[in-house]
């Protein structure tokens, strides 16, 4: 894990060696800024998002680009073509925070419009609210001269088609009639509360994952982070999940650094896991320490809850934590690295192994 660091000092440059999951030497090297860090793999968004960085854009631009590329590309958990809800619709969820003036900018269930994050961005710069919904968000997206369309695609049509085949399994109903375990809808509330637990299904892993959340930091140590997702397949409509929720989805502060978190929104909202995280690392917590930190908090109360954070301070200083997979892999890029890296993080997966 990265906090297993053995530092060694290689004359005549001064190289920090860090053992990885595997036991593999990495060079962190003293060159740390500017860099961008994302949850899992996808190389090809982290890229544009670097391409950005090193053409002295900001890192606010670094970010918008980077989740652009992976909501242009589509089609799984990010952007259009994924996800469907439940009447068949694709709908977004995305963030941009700027780390230098603590602005933010949101969209939730944004319907019809493929460009979620550089909507966000046109919320935070000429709205001075942080989080616009639903069809509103698609009319305030038009009148910012975003296109309408429509987010569904034959895949998307056929994820939706079999799941009506398949009684609307796997659904997030509790406690109402029909038993929403083996029937579709429409429900009604039952009297007796169980309360209840996350159906079987979620399905969040590398093949299935939900977010692309990123952090960008350039040369000077000026931050900014954001995320971009469709959210959960079979939603009930309307939902939003923790990815446009500042504090959840990403935080990012300009003293300390940001940290940004992909998983179970429904559960992790509940938290703050990112703001958890940059106020851990104030408090002097490592990136992934602190990490670590704001996910046990969440394990007390669900303990098979699926999520991970990525964080940064602003020296470039790097980690990631997960709980309820194996390992969780990430992108980052530094100078030292000199190109987009994946690294592997080793789960904690119950609170007693913390
Ligand atoms: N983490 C993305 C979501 O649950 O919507």
């Amino acid at each position: 894990m990265l906090s297993d660091v053995v530092l060694s000092m290689l004359w005549p440059s001064v190289i920090l060696l860090a053992v990885g999951p595997a036991g593999e030497c990495y060079n962190q090297g003293d060159i740390k800024l500017p860099m961008v860090i994302s949850t899992w793999i996808d190389k090809e968004s982290h890229n544009v998002a670097w391409e950005t960085l090193n053409t002295k854009k900001s890192a606010l631009d670094a970010v918008e680009a980077g989740c652009s590329k992976c909501e242009e590309l589509g089609g799984g958990s990010v952007g259009f073509g994924g996800n469907p809800d439940e009447n068949g619709e694709t709908t977004l969820d995305a963030m941009i925070m700027d780390g230098e003036t603590h602005n933010v900018g949101a969209v939730g269930n944004l319907r019809r419009i493929k460009s979620a994050i550089s909507v966000a961005r046109k919320v935070m710069e000429h709205t001075s609210h942080t989080l616009l919904t639903g069809s509103q968000a698609t009319q305030f997206a038009v009148s910012m001269g975003f296109k309408e369309e429509d987010l569904s695609t034959n895949s998307s049509r056929e994820i939706y088609k079999k799941w009506k085949e398949n009684n609307c399994q796997p659904n997030r109903w509790l406690d109402v009639t029909p038993n929403p375990r083996i029937s579709c809808g429409p429900y009604s509330p039952i009297k007796d509360h169980h309360g209840g637990s996350e159906p079987e299904g979620y399905g969040l892993d590398e093949g299935n994952h939900d977010t692309i959340s990123m952090i960008a930091v350039d040369e000077n140590g000026r931050i900014a982070g954001g995320a971009t997702t469709n959210g959960l397949s079979h939603k009930v409509p309307g939902r939003v999940g923790d990815s446009p929720i500042p504090g959840s989805g990403a935080y990012v502060d300009k003293d300390v650094g940001g940290a940004t978190a992909t998983g179970n929104g429904d559960i992790m909202i509940r938290f703050s896991p990112s703001l958890l995280t940059v106020e851990g690392m104030r408090s002097g917590l490592t990136p992934e320490k602190s990490a670590q930190e704001a996910l046990v908090k969440i394990s007390r109360f669900y303990p098979s809850f699926r999520g991970a954070i990525i964080a940064t301070n602003i020296k470039g200083d790097y980690g990631a934590a997960c709980h309820g997979y194996d390992t969780f892999p990430f992108c980052v890029v530094n100078p030292a690295l000199n190109q987009t890296t994946v690294k592997r993080v080793n789960c904690v997966k119950k609170k007693e192994e913390f």
